[in-house]
């Protein structure tokens, strides 16, 4: 193989397609085909009888007590809030490095979302940082499980105790993951599950609460079902406006489906990660966020590597991530920008009401989240871990020779940056 950079007219490293997801097959198109016979399409009665079922199997895979079919990730953030009684105008702790739907989830349920940094090693929720931040209208801290790291579920728990807040996990990447044997969902009051298209498990779209209060779980099936009290969740006595954001049974028989094939996916590619990991280390300059020793499962939505500029000729990150894309190699650095400077968490008053309330989001610097973002992170997506051996090789040998190929980099760089 030509030793010439692809970005600059070489051969490239990948030139087969990378393992594609989702992964489906006879179990979806039956369950598919079971609804679409059964004429029982939708959401309602709620919960109808495919989203029943898939809840009570992913409440038990996650060990919550209770799980709630929704429409996705973002609304069951919305309603996690809403069925902790977070009151109006009061103040909610989360990380800036985050999908925006973790802010808006946030303005929509009327509170203000209140940004922190995170930690170098894990990219989530810095707790020293979480205590400075709660003051007298904070009522919640909102962690993110992010990519392949957990938030800090010892201090963070603790944290929320000593201060009477409501802790809610943001779960959208971490179906499955544990801490010190415990599940994400299930250590909060409430999680909240994604389950969009490119989650690691998925119906196109859908979500899920976790709770741990029947309370919580009553008001939930509650507010997704247009504020209905209905049988089996009808014991509690607030009369609450709620909206229909049912899950479909396409979705749930769906995600019954992809329930099973998860743990077996979860363990492929966690052989293929240990082999990156591995292999990595012959790469000068790239190296793998550390491992979190409470992590007793650790699940990878997006495997995370560290950039130094220093073993690339000085080049900016982005230079990299462009020549590894023309090597063939799907890989981010932008995935997620500090919310504060994300053009998606808008300041238009009209559909922010934390704006609409006096909100200012530009006051403050998040260094830490700034330096992953712009300059340090580089994010390959899961499905590239569902190959065989080969595949990781591949990814190897695409960095190994962006490495070598640093100062040629330098002399002729690439221009534009990534799209993402
Ligand atoms: C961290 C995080 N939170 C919330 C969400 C929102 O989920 P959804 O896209 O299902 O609304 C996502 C999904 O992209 C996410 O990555």
């Amino acid at each position: 193989m030509s030793e010439r950079l692809a970005i600059h007219g070489g051969e490239r490293v990948r030139r087969r397609p990378w393992p594609a997801w989702p992964e489906r097959g006879e179990p979806e198109r039956e369950a598919l085909l079971r609804v679409l016979e059964s004429r029982n399409w939708g959401g309602f009665p709620s919960p109808n009888t495919e989203a029943r079922a898939f809840c009570e199997a992913f409440a038990g895979y996650v060990g919550a007590p209770f799980a709630v079919p929704c429409t996705n990730g973002t609304q069951t953030l919305t309603l996690a809030l809403q069925a902790g009684r977070v009151s109006p105008g009061a103040e909610v702790v989360t990380s800036v490095y985050t999908f925006v739907g973790t802010a808006s989830a946030i303005v929509a349920a009327g509170a203000i979302p209140v940004f922190v940094d995170v930690l170098p090693d894990s990219y989530c929720l810095d707790p020293e940082q979480v205590e400075a931040a709660i003051g007298p209208r904070t009522e919640a801290v909102l962690p993110v499980h992010l990519a392949c790291s957990m938030a800090d579920m010892d201090r963070l728990p603790a944290l929320a105790r000593k201060h009477g807040l409501l802790l809610v996990e943001d779960c959208a990447h971490a179906h499955g993951a544990a801490w010190r044997g415990q599940g994400a969902g299930s250590i909060g009051d409430l999680g909240s599950f994604s389950m969009q298209s490119t989650k690691l498990m998925t119906a196109g779209e859908g979500g899920v609460v976790t709770a741990r209060d029947p309370v919580h779980e009553q008001r939930l099936q509650s507010l997704v079902n247009c504020g209905r009290k209905e049988p089996g969740y009808d014991g509690y006595p607030e009369q609450m406006m709620g909206w229909n954001a049912r899950m479909t049974e396409w979705q749930a028989a769906v995600l019954r489906a992809q329930l099973e094939r998860l743990p077996g996916q979860h363990a492929r590619r966690a052989e293929r990660i240990a082999q990156l990991e591995e292999e990595i280390a012959a790469v000068p300059g790239l190296a793998p966020l550390p491992p979190q020793e409470p992590v007793s499962h650790r699940t990878a939505y997006m495997f995370i590597l560290r950039y130094a500029a220093e073993a690339f000729a000085g080049l900016p990150r982005d230079a990299v991530l462009l020549a590894l894309q023309a090597e063939g190699v799907p890989c981010y650095g932008r995935f997620y920008v500090p919310l504060t400077e994300d053009p998606l968490f808008a300041r238009d008053p009209h559909t922010n009401a934390a704006v609409r309330a006096g909100a200012r989001f530009d006051e403050r610097e998040f260094p830490v989240a700034a330096r992953a973002a712009y300059e340090e992170s580089i994010w390959l997506p899961h499905e590239l871990f569902l190959g065989g051996p080969d595949e990781v090789r591949d990814l190897v040998a695409a960095f190994a020779k962006v490495q070598r190929g640093a100062e040629a980099l330098r002399e002729r760089p690439p221009e534009g940056r990534p799209a993402r």
